[in-house]
């Protein structure tokens, strides 16, 4: 008998609590606790069913919430309907200047920021600042623009670099969903299959690892000569970019660089070569290098394009060099849950300090303690 087996993003939500119920049991907790009773929280994030359960939740908490879609490319739009069906404001169209601008109409109190951009725009262009009193800034890419801007006139907690975020979300979050979007993106097996990892922190660690746990050969190439040596006690080999292209079936970057792989290092790439992007944009690839220089494109599938280049190699790219695990929505959402439990305790921890200083703050053991707390709850891992 068939069986419509898609979800709605309401039931998706509902799957999502019922194995690992961390984001409910702090929704109680806010709901006695109402922290940020009266504030404006306004959160540019990707839009997708985790994001929708988070900001539920929060909303037992009190306070407005208003959001912007951090990358089209992630938006999930049932599930930007069923928050706009809660009653948030939610804007995804026009450019990010638009979508920003719309958010900061509403004068927000705190800013949950993914990749500095709502936070850039408010310093730079508009935004009333005298009323905002905190924000969150919640990746990598967003904590290295808050350190290169040298000041900001207000807290900024870094929910990036505690201790939960690298070994949970980063590693085994990216490194499982990663495989689980690729393999749904193209239906292929990939036991036995070669793949080149570039970049080498706590992603690309997460990528090897499961993609060696799923029988791939793996490569890792990274500039870092600390990081290489890592990989390679860690037992993989550490080719040059150059040299591992002639060899991968698989591309996947991690760097948080744009263009770590330009046209220049595609002229090595094998004929078949899959690109897959982990990082937090879509610029580590040379996507639009690709496009501008092919000589035919084919739609393959749903997130899955082949490019024909001149020297007669084929490049398949997936989720057109955007974040695959995001943009196809896969994985286990246990990590990203509980970073979203830290950020929802942070926010909690920012509404009862008032005279903060500017600048940034590492998110503390004890906000991170207390979110572990609640996700052993979650997982009740006496039962597990
Ligand atoms: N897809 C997701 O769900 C998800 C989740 C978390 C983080 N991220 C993103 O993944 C990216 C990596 O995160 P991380 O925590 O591992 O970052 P990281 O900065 O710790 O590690 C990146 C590594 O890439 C290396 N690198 C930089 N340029 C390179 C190049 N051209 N060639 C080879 N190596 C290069 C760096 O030396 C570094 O070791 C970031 O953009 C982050 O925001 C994505």
């Amino acid at each position: 008998m068939n069986e419509d087996r898609s979800l709605s993003a309401e039931q998706e939500v509902g799957r999502i609590n019922a194995f690992f119920p961390i984001l409910p049991n702090l929704g109680n907790h806010w709901a006695a606790e109402r922290p940020w009773e009266d504030a404006t929280i306004a959160l540019n994030l990707h839009l997708t069913t985790l994001t929708a359960c988070l900001v539920r939740e929060l909303s037992l908490g009190g306070g407005t919430f208003v959001l912007s879609a951090a990358n089209p490319r992630t938006t999930d739009a049932s599930s930007v309907d069923l928050l706009r069906n809660l009653g948030f404001s939610v804007y995804t169209g026009g450019d990010m200047e638009d979508r920003h601008a719309q958010v900061l109409d509403h004068e927000p109190n705190y800013v949950v920021d993914t990749g500095f951009e709502l936070t850039h725009s408010l310093l730079e262009r508009r935004g009333n600042l005298s009323a905002v009193r905190a924000g969150i800034e919640i990746t990598r890419n967003g904590v290295t623009r808050l350190r290169g801007r040298g000041s900001v006139p207000f807290p900024v907690v870094n929910i990036n670099d505690g201790r939960l975020k690298d070994r949970v979300e980063n590693r085994h979050g990216v490194g499982e969903s990663i495989w689980q979007a690729v393999s749904l993106s193209t239906g292929m097996h990939l036991a036995g299959r070669r793949v080149l990892v570039v970049g080498y922190g706590p992603v690309g660690r997460g990528l090897a690892r499961y993609a060696s746990a799923a029988g791939m050969a793996v490569e890792v190439c990274e500039t870092d000569p600390v990081r290489q040596l890592f990989a390679h006690y860690d037992g993989y080999p550490t080719p040059t970019l150059e040299e591992g292209l002639q060899r991968a079936r698989l591309l996947v970057t991690a760097t948080g660089r744009r263009d770590a792989v330009t046209l220049a290092h595609l002229e090595h790439a094998r004929d078949g070569l899959i690109l897959v992007n982990a990082g937090h944009g879509g610029d580590e690839i040379d996507v639009e290098g690709i496009r501008r220089v092919c000589k035919r494109r084919d739609h393959v599938a749903d997130q899955v394009a082949r490019y024909q280049l001149e020297s007669g190699a084929a490049l398949t790219v997936l989720g057109d060099g955007h974040p695959l695990n995001i943009v196809v929505n896969s994985g286990s959402p246990e990590p990203v849950l509980l970073h979203f439990a830290v950020l929802g305790l942070t926010l909690q921890w920012l509404a009862s300090q008032p005279d903060l200083s500017p600048g940034e703050v590492i998110v503390s053991e004890e906000i991170e303690n207390r979110a572990a707390r609640f996700a052993l709850d979650a997982l009740n891992p006496a039962r597990a």
